[in-house]
């Protein structure tokens, strides 16, 4: 299924693109946004981040007609190591839509979905070492449950991480459906949606990638720079309300002219994040969890 970009207008417009800026789109993907941005720009410059092969191959076809990206195969997390090595030093803006491709979560040899069987994969970056079968198979009871409770608020954590353990080796996606099937039987929802939402992110180090990522951005952005952040759920969600707070707020000493103090370093310019609108929720189910938060770099 071809992916179709969430908060697309909304998220582009967050980032106020001015023609000569310098943008990054750290989350590439089939190059939905970075397409928006680039029609924006004319002496500006975009680079563009994707760990995933794929995600690069096919995003360098569809943004072929522009020679003012630059298309880098690499976590995120690098991105101000990455933007230095090539003089990079300030941009403009940084978008970051989260999560997953609808290429990668409908590519069944990827392990990311519950409906299909394969391999218990779940890497975005085929070259990591670490996947989900790994993980099933040799992390430790507590562990294991402490992922699915922590990263997937999975209220049978304890109950599936030993009926994991009593059924190694476990090889496939179904494998383990059948696991959650009758621990999380009767539940509402797939029942092991959030099984596999836990183990996607251990895989990924999704938490960690973007904390770091997050102080990296803000380092990088040129004051008035803006910064707009799509996710997918809710611990991601979190991590970036709470950054845009913590960097949006200054302890002042008390009896002082506030005006006369440096500002904090972020203006969070959405109070409450934007939603998907009804048409693009008929349009696009894929949308329904989305979050859009931006923020300004002022100081
Ligand atoms: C939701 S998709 C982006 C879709 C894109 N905005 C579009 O409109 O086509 C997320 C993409 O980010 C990539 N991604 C997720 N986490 C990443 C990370 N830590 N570093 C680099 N890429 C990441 C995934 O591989 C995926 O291709």
């Amino acid at each position: 299924m071809k992916h179709i970009s969430v908060l697309l207008n909304e998220s582009i417009e967050g980032l106020n693109i001015k023609p000569n800026g310098i943008y990054v789109d750290a989350t590439l993907g089939g190059g939905g946004h970075s397409l928006e941005i680039l029609k924006k720009l004319d002496k500006g410059h975009l680079y563009a981040f994707d760990q995933d092969t794929y995600a690069i191959g096919k995003a360098t076809e569809r943004l072929k007609d522009f020679n003012n990206k630059t298309l880098i195969q690499s976590n995120f997390s690098f991105i101000k190591e990455k933007l230095n090595e090539l003089g990079v030093h300030q941009v403009d803006g940084i978008i970051f839509d989260l999560g997953l491709s609808s290429f990668q979560i409908d590519d069944e040899t990827r392990g990311f979905s519950y409906l299909k069987d394969y391999d218990l994969d779940m890497r975005m970056n085929k070259d990591a070492t670490l996947t989900a079968k790994e993980i099933v198979n040799t992390y430790e009871r507590q562990k294991l449950a402490d992922i699915f409770r922590a990263y997937g608020d999975e209220e049978n954590a304890w109950k599936i991480a030993g009926m994991i353990i009593d059924r190694r080796p476990l090889n496939t996606t179904l494998e383990l459906v059948e696991i959650t099937d009758i621990a999380n039987k009767g539940m509402k929802g797939h029942s092991a949606k959030r099984v596999f939402q836990a183990l996607r992110i251990e895989v990924n180090k999704e938490l960690e990638v973007l904390e770091k990522a997050l102080k990296s951005a803000l380092e990088l952005l040129n004051i008035g720079g803006r910064l707009s952040i799509i996710t997918f759920q809710s611990l991601e969600d979190k991590m970036v309300k709470s950054f845009y707070k913590t960097h949006s707020q200054m302890d002042y000493p008390k009896n002082i002219d506030i005006r006369t103090f440096p500002k904090p370093p972020l203006k969070t310019i959405t109070r409450k994040p934007i939603l998907p609108s009804e048409i693009e929720l008929e349009h696009n189910s894929r949308s329904r969890s989305a979050k859009l938060r931006i923020a300004e770099k002022q100081s």
